[in-house]
């Protein structure tokens, strides 16, 4: 990794006393303007074997909690989940008169309603074969199988929600069809070729139908691209499109680089690597956009590793995100469209927390009926500080130390939010503890408006759930007491609560004392951008008895200057009271524990507290009864 020394950001490391200088002066960075990509809010999953029972995974009360937890952090955090074996949701119905299929889409409906609901778009990969399809149709070497039910799935959902969310699906071609696990059809090169052909042509002809100004978008092959004699299906499909270019189904080439599991910088370079050998070797791709969209740290989500339970893995994330920035930067990964973490799974015992996932889950089997208990891990919580990045933003520097961070920022009005992070990957740091020296110059036009600040962090130990449940003897149920206490340290930490900076002060210092690994976010918001509009789409979900969860939407708010949201509760019998008081609840959703006395039945609504402290009016008051 080229180590660049931006001449804006003076970096001081004094090795004896391990401060850690970060000088920033916003009129330098307002010169140097690059607009942000959102590129990395996506998130996979695959049910587990067999695929028959895809649909039984999906739309278990575990998995569809685990998505709506997912589909929480602020901004769209996590705006896509890509899904495996989502044909299987379907079911053979009846033939017509003239022998043309009929499906029954109760299971595909009642999943896609779900992220509907709750604001998330699919990577929609056209994988699997629906129940009770016969021998004949998918040995129809003519394609038209595969054009008939893509143009059927696409019509129906543009139907059912609309065009402007449809269109912004992430449409794919089977996932790693090279795969003898995945090829379960038995498709010869030949079938690939007439299969992904024929849903390039179900999806045009469900845009005619619709009468869409643009064809859907199409992904893929989503490929390993390992030696060509192996790996055949996503090499000549590559080649057809350099052949062929208006031939060519795709319009974003995705493929999968994982790295070898000891740095994040194996998997930008495994990235880099691959996009170069793809453009040397097909000339005409140059101007398609790639996407590795499974990159992760290593391969086997199931496999423990401690370091995915931790802050480690949450360092991890943030690097490997700054260090793809930087590659869109320098033009070492100029087309690149976007990655995804395939970290969106559900953990089991007794490896709740050391699985590539995103949550911990806990299965409470000893309790009638039997429910599901969901700790947010470190690497949730670094995709919800990565969430409130601006929409421009300096390169990524990197720093003395392994010390990486960049200032992103909406000008008007002014915002800012730096991320800063010390990781040694999955390594320990040599230094225990660092000492942090931020010292930002405010531009003139906006150290003349009211400017409030939050620091949020996450360190290691401290924000480390698993070492807390490790320190209860790592029971397979923990009681009420032990989740309270271990949901306490699941988000990030605030460091320093929001404040305003004097007025007419030109430089904030700010100093922090923090354990080694640590991601920290700092945001500053000026008082115009502050005018606060409420969230919406209150849902209460139940969990157990007297136990519920509780979900809203920002999609109605217009900035990032929310220092936490206030949960208020009424039953029949009680007034209004808050439910979270003395919780930073910088997420969207809050797990309310009450008792016998006060049940969970009433009335829920909630609010967001700004900056400066100023509340937003409440949502409307959502009903719950159970
Ligand atoms: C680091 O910060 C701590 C707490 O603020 C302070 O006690 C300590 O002296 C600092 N160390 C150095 C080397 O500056
Ligand atoms: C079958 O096809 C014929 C000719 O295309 C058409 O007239 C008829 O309506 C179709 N029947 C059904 C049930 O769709
Ligand atoms: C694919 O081949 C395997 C092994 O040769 C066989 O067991 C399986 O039934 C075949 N699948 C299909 C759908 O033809
Ligand atoms: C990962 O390890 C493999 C095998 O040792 C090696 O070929 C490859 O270059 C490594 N990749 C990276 C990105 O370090
Ligand atoms: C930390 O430093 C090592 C050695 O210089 C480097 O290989 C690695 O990429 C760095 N990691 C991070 C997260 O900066
Ligand atoms: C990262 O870990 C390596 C291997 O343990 C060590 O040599 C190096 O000093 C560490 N780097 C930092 C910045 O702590
Ligand atoms: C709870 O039940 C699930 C499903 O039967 C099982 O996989 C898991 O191991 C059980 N958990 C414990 C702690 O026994
Ligand atoms: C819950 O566990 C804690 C210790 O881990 C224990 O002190 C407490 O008594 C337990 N509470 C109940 C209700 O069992
Ligand atoms: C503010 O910081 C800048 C950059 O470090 C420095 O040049 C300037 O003198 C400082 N101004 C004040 C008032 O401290
Ligand atoms: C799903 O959750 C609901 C509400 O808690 C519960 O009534 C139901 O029994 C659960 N279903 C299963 C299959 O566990
Ligand atoms: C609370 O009051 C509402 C409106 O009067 C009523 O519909 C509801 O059943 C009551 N709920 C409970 C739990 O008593
Ligand atoms: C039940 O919860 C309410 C609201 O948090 C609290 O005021 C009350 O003291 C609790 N009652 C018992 C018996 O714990």
């Amino acid at each position: 990794m080229a180590v660049s020394l931006v001449l804006l950001f003076i970096v001081i490391m004094v090795q004896r006393s391990e401060v850690h200088r970060v000088v920033i002066d916003y009129e330098q960075v307002f010169l140097k303007e690059k607009s942000l990509p959102r590129f990395w809010t996506s998130t996979g999953l695959c049910p587990p074997a067999p695929r028959e029972k895809a649909a039984e995974f999906l739309l278990s009360n575990d998995s569809l909690l685990n998505l709506e937890i997912i589909a929480s952090l602020p901004n769209q955090g996590l705006k896509y989940v890509r899904i495996h074996w989502l044909l299987e949701l379907l079911q053979f119905s009846h033939y017509d008169d003239n022998k043309s299929i009929f499906y029954d889409f109760s299971h595909l409906d009642a999943l896609l309603d779900r992220l509907h609901e709750c604001g998330l778009y699919p990577g929609f990969e056209f994988m699997g074969l629906p129940v009770g399809i016969h021998e004949r149709e998918k040995n129809d070497r003519s394609g038209y199988f595969w054009a008939d039910l893509t143009l059927q799935i696409s019509s129906r959902y543009l139907h059912r929600y609309g065009i402007a969310y449809v269109s912004n699906w992430r449409f794919e071609t089977w996932n790693e069809p090279d795969l003898k696990e995945y090829n379960v059809l038995n498709f010869t090169v030949a079938d690939y070729i007439t299969y992904i052909q024929s849903i390039r042509l179900g999806l045009d002809a469900a845009g005619r139908l619709l009468n869409l100004k643009r064809n859907l978008p199409l992904r893929g092959p989503a490929g390993l691209f390992k030696a060509e004699q192996h790996h055949p299906f996503c090499w000549t499909a590559l080649e057809l499109c350099n052949n062929a270019p208006l031939k060519c189904p795709f319009n974003v080439i995705t493929f999968h680089r994982k790295g070898n599991g000891t740095r994040a910088e194996e998997i930008v370079n495994g990235g880099i690597q691959l996009s170069e050998q793809l453009v040397a070797k097909f000339p005409n791709l140059g101007d398609m956009k790639f996407s590795n969209d499974e990159a992760d740290p290593i391969a086997g989500w199931s496999t423990p590793r401690e370091f995915q339970s931790n802050v480690k893995y949450a360092a991890i994330m943030v690097s490997t995100v700054l260090q793809h920035w930087f590659g869109i930067s320098d033009g070492r990964l100029p087309k690149l469209d976007s990655i995804s973490h395939d970290n969106g799974f559900l953990s089991y015992h007794p490896f709740e927390f050391d699985q590539r996932t995103l949550l911990a889950r806990f299965q409470m089997n000893e309790t009638t009926p039997r429910h599901v208990q969901f700790v947010a891990k470190p690497v949730y919580s670094a995709l919800g500080l990565l969430a409130n990045l601006g929409s421009s933003a300096t390169d990524t520097a990197f720093a003395d130390g392994n010390l990486t961070y960049v200032v992103s920022y909406d000008k008007e009005p002014f915002y800012s939010c730096l991320l800063l992070s010390i990781s040694n990957d999955t390594f320990e740091v040599a230094e225990k503890r660092s000492n942090l020296t931020v010292t930002l110059t405010l531009p003139e036009n906006v150290s003349k408006l009211k400017i409030a600040y939050i620091i949020e962090g996450l360190q290691a130990g401290l924000n480390d759930p698993k070492l807390l449940w490790a320190h209860y003897g790592k029971p397979s149920y923990p009681n009420a007491t032990e989740f309270a206490a271990i949901r306490s340290i699941q988000f990030p930490t605030v460091l320093e609560a929001p404040k305003q900076v004097p007025n007419g002060k030109k430089n904030l210092t700010i100093n922090l004392n923090l354990r080694t690994p640590w991601v920290v976010s700092i945001r500053l918001c000026g008082a115009s951008s502050s005018a606060l509009t409420g969230v919406s789409n209150i849902r209460v979900r139940k969990i157990y008895t007297n136990e519920v969860m509780i979900f809203w939407s920002d999609r109605s708010l217009s900035h990032k200057c929310v220092a936490g949201y206030e949960i208020f509760f009424r039953s029949n019998q009680t007034e209004w009271m808050q439910i979270n008081i003395g919780q930073h609840t910088p997420f969207m959703f809050y797990q309310f524990v009450s008792n016998n006395t006060v049940g969970t039945a009433g009335l829920y609504r909630v609010r967001t507290i700004d900056l400066f402290g100023k509340a937003s009016a409440f949502s409307a008051a959502q009903y719950f009864d159970c």
